[in-house]
């Protein structure tokens, strides 16, 4: 069976959140598993594209509007990623050094969607499933079907992939000119509340949809920024499939970026080590207890919150512990985090930015990870850290609440909350100081949880289920 994937994001071509991570992994997980999986992306002008040779396999044109763009396809001659990536560039449009943010967001993507199509056409690829991830290619089961020069790829199964409902790709009507023309009859099928909406099309126009947890899909019904009734009235075509983690990549027991890498069974020292080593670089204390929090400052994640919180840990002189904070984002929140770091020296260190190999050593080190979230599909950093023996405190939502279980649950291993709010969620903090300062405690949540299996193995071979099914 031959799946394209369609994503903007890639780990590691180019990366903002958790959607290049699993475009990254799965389509290698399902090739390991028979599946002919590709990856269709666009061109960055970032460093994997600049250290990397890439060679032309299409070239071609196609108007937008009143604008004729050329295109390129790229590859790579051999497949150092585990799976063949495509790359699909047009000058002035699909060359660029970010991946979001860009005034012409629309333009560019439907650039991307339209010169996939235009290639996979000229070059008469007819792939089984075209598996679209997010938004940004969620134009193409209804171009696929009603396209007036696409239709030909109308019983070629599509699966629409949702990351994040929150964001749709919006664009007023203004833009449907810039689509490649189609049949005129069904553009109620592009619409929701009078804009484009390119979530809304997928979920009316794909064969199938999944979101990356199945509590992640039961929220939807309820809550879909605008979509619920939509959700609800597609619900047969509905699937749940919890995401994976690439433990080549994230795994304490090979990992190359970390001090010391270290098996469940000697997760005691091996933590230790790790701590230790961590602790000194980034001036904290490393003989109490260390929480962690990793993400992006957006409200979804509840990084708002983060101030309180860690305000309320330190008020509460009973225990001690050290915090640190990777991330960015939100300038308000990094400027209430920043303000707290002459006010607990010693105790809070930050680093605010990206950096993926700091994210590995801090999970390496780290005793507990916090995630406040207010929205999570699946979120992977719970599943990361995990695996490092890492204690989760988790808002019980979406992904985290199917992937984590409460200590005081039969067979628990992490801390679940309820609210969204900074009393909560420093209750659930204090609840998981006491509990691990048991080093007896804290070892054996370690080992339980290290004893799961998270790994893509499982639901790869759900999403070729599904494949099937179509
Ligand atoms: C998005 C979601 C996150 C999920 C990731 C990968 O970033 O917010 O919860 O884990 O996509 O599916």
């Amino acid at each position: 069976m031959h799946v394209i994937h369609l994503s903007v994001e890639c780990f590691p071509l180019a990366k903002v959140g958790g959607l290049a991570d699993v475009v990254g992994a799965l389509p290698r997980y399902q090739r390991k598993l028979g599946l002919d999986a590709w990856v269709v992306c666009p061109f960055f002008d970032k460093a994997f594209t600049k250290e990397r040779v890439f060679g032309t396999i299409h070239q071609g044109s196609f108007m937008q509007g009143n604008e004729k763009l050329d295109y390129e396809v790229l590859k790579e001659e051999s497949d150092p990623l585990g799976f063949p990536l495509y790359l699909i560039r047009i000058p002035g449009k699909l060359d660029r050094e970010e991946v979001y943010c860009y005034p012409d967001e629309a333009e560019q993507w439907i650039a991307f969607q339209h010169a996939f199509l235009h290639w996979i056409t000229a070059a008469q690829i007819v792939p089984d499933v075209v598996n679209c991830h997010d938004h940004h290619v969620g134009l193409i089961p209804f171009l696929m079907k009603h396209a007036v020069d696409f239709n030909h790829l109308s019983s070629v199964k599509t699966l629409f992939t949702i990351h994040n409902g929150q964001y749709q790709g919006w664009m007023p009507w203004s833009k449907g000119i810039l689509l490649p023309a189609f049949d005129t009859w069904r553009w109620g099928l592009l619409d929701w509340d009078g804009l484009i909406n390119p979530f809304a099309a997928a979920v009316k126009c794909c064969d199938a949809f999944s979101t990356v947890s199945g509590g992640y899909l039961q929220e939807l019904y309820r809550d879909a920024n605008g979509l619920e009734d939509l959700i609800q009235s597609e619900s047969q075509k509905g699937y749940g499939i919890v995401n994976g983690i690439d433990d080549e990549y994230w795994n304490p027991e090979i990992d190359t970026l970390i001090a010391k890498q270290y098996k469940k069974s000697a997760v005691k020292s091996g933590k230790k080590s790790n701590k230790k080593e961590f602790c000194e670089e980034a001036g904290l204390d490393a003989n109490v207890l260390l929480l962690a929090f990793i993400g992006r400052f957006a409200i979804e994640k509840g990084a708002d919150l983060l101030p309180h919180i860690i305000e309320n840990i330190f008020s509460n002189s009973d225990y001690k512990v050290s915090i640190f904070i990777l991330g960015s984002g939100d300038d308000a929140v990094q400027a209430g985090i920043a303000e707290l770091l002459d006010r607990y020296p010693g105790q809070l260190a930050t680093f605010f930015g990206y950096n993926e190999t700091l994210a590995h050593r801090v999970y390496a080190a780290a005793d507990l990870l916090l995630m406040p979230s207010r929205v999570e599909p699946c979120g992977l950093n719970q599943l990361y850290a995990m695996k490092y023996g890492t204690i989760p405190i988790v808002r019980g939502i979406g992904g985290l609440k199917d992937t984590v279980i409460d200590v005081e649950e039969e067979g628990g291993y992490g801390f679940v909350f309820s609210d969204a709010d900074s009393q909560c969620a420093a209750e659930a903090v204090l609840r998981a100081l006491e509990v691990t300062a048991d080093p007896n405690a804290l070892q054996k949540i370690r080992q339980r949880e290290m004893s799961l299996d998270f790994s893509w193995d499982k639901s790869a071979k759900e999403y070729i289920q599904l494949y099937d099914q179509l």
